[in-house]
């Protein structure tokens, strides 16, 4: 079995929805028949877990960068999908100490049968545990002049790393003073994978701890991360 295509997802300011972006991009490329493991890599603030309900758990990220259990032991199934999920546990999270994780790659050679693996990672640190492990550095923004300026200086830092790098744009209303999505990819010198809408089916999933796409498949939020899936199906297949 191939490598699988490993998936970044990263912002330099909080709350701009990467974890809702993780979330529903996996569960996206598995309703689209891929096999797909979600790593919650934000050992700061862990949340994959509260978004799907699976917060039971006795193991998960901190376990695997300790090297204490492999990926086997602390990947859960989620529902009947092949979406497998490694949650972060906050309590045990707190244990490892960031000067530890810097020195401690996050090792994906269990993840081989996979075709492709999601990790959300904490806001604003340039944590060398997935930095140098991806094929795309997804980089997620609110059109909001803070999100972005924060957003391109970590595109800086993986253009300066050689590494590549993806924008998407969330929260997206196309209302009067807004800045056009235009100018943001303009700036960012690419056109956005895709353009996120803001749709109250976020919230109704956060608060129901089921991710948007299994709430409504056709609402435009999960439509959108549905085409973001093809996107990213099409690019590992260029790839391989
Ligand atoms: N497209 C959207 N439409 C409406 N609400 C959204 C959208 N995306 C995210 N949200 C809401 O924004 C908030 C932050 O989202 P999320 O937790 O995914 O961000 P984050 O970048 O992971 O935050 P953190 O920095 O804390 O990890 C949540 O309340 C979520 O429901
Ligand atoms: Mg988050």
């Amino acid at each position: 079995m191939g490598k699988p295509y490993v998936i970044r997802v990263g912002s330099q300011s909080g709350g701009v929805g990467k974890t809702a972006v993780c979330v529903n991009l996996a569960l996206a490329l598995s309703m689209l028949g891929k096999k797909v493991l979600l790593i919650d890599g934000d050992y700061i603030n862990p949340s994959v877990g509260f978004y799907l309900d699976i917060e039971d758990v006795k193991a998960g990220m901190s376990d695997l960068l300790e090297r204490k259990k492999g990926l086997k032991d602390v990947a859960v199934k989620y529902d009947n999908t092949e979406l497998y999920v490694v949650p972060g546990i906050l309590s045990v999270t707190i244990k490892v100490k960031r000067s530890d994780l810097k020195q401690v790659p996050l090792r994906l050679d269990e993840a081989a049968g996979f075709d492709f693996v999601v990790i959300d990672t904490p806001t604003g640190l340039y944590d060398n545990i997935t930095m140098r492990i991806f094929d795309d550095g997804l980089i997620v923004s609110t059109p909001t002049m803070r999100s972005m300026r924060m957003a391109f200086e970590l595109s800086a830092i993986y253009s300066k790393a050689k590494l590549n790098k993806s924008l998407v744009l969330n929260r997206v209303t196309n209302r009067k003073g807004e800045i056009p999505v235009r100018e943001i990819e303009d700036a960012f010198g690419a056109r956005a994978l895709a353009v996120l809408p803001d749709d109250p089916i976020v919230y109704e999933s956060e608060v129901r701890q089921i991710p948007a796409l299994k709430l409504n498949r056709n609402s435009p939020f999960s439509k959108s991360m549905l085409e973001l899936a093809r996107i990213y199906i099409g690019k590992s297949t260029n790839k391989g």
